[in-house]
């Protein structure tokens, strides 16, 4: 019987993807940002955050980046599967990712996207788990901190489940499917 119970509900993200979007609007000089979403996890946080800025000129760009399989724990390897079809040199560059965990994937990303000279290059997760961190990364903003637990919704999957969830949710171990069908209930 796997334990599942809401650790955020939408209100609290709903709010929170506000407030940081006022913080990046406040923060950033009237202009283009390009917006780098990190598939798959961020689409959902990427569609809310981009809509809570309020300028125009809010570029919206992916990049495919594996470094978990379908599994709970990072392989500890990470490859770009899709990568940007713009030049970011000289641009504002937003990375916005749903979770950092262990931090590989970003400290490689960063890397990857310092080298093509944008003129800023910033992060915005929604959530962190800081206690995991084994790769350190500069993140500017970050939704909420929440502990060493396995979290799903709102983009974040389990082996590709759960990403629609409104709300996100702790499981732990395998639902069955009617436990799964009753977390949309
Ligand atoms: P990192 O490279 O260990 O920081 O891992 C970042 C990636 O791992 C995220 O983009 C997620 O895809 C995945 N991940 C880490 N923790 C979780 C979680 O609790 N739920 C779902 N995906 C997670
Ligand atoms: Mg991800």
């Amino acid at each position: 019987m796997p334990a599942e119970r809401i650790l955020l509900t939408s209100e609290q993200i709903q709010s929170r993807v506000r407030e940081m979007a006022g913080q990046i609007e406040a923060d950033y000089p009237p202009g283009p940002i390009y917006i780098v979403s990190i598939l798959k996890g961020s689409f959902i946080f990427v569609a809310d955050l981009s809509r809570a800025l309020k300028r125009h000129c809010v570029r919206i760009e992916f990049m495919g980046i594996s470094s978990y399989g379908n599994q709970k724990t990072s392989s500890g390897q990470v490859k770009v599967t899709r990568d940007l079809d713009v030049n970011i040199e000289g641009q504002h560059v937003l990375i916005v990712e749903d979770i950092i965990d262990s931090g590989v994937t970003l400290s490689y990303l960063t890397r990857v996207l310092e080298q093509r000279k944008p003129k800023s290059l910033e992060i915005a997760t929604l959530l962190d788990k800081p206690e995991r961190r084994i790769r350190p990364v500069r993140v500017k903003y970050v939704g909420f901190q929440i502990p060493d637990e396995f979290v799903v919704g709102y983009g974040l999957d389990y082996a590709e489940d759960y990403r629609n969830l409104s709300d996100i949710r702790v499981i732990d171990g395998e639902a069955t499917d009617s436990e799964q069908a009753a977390l949309f209930r």
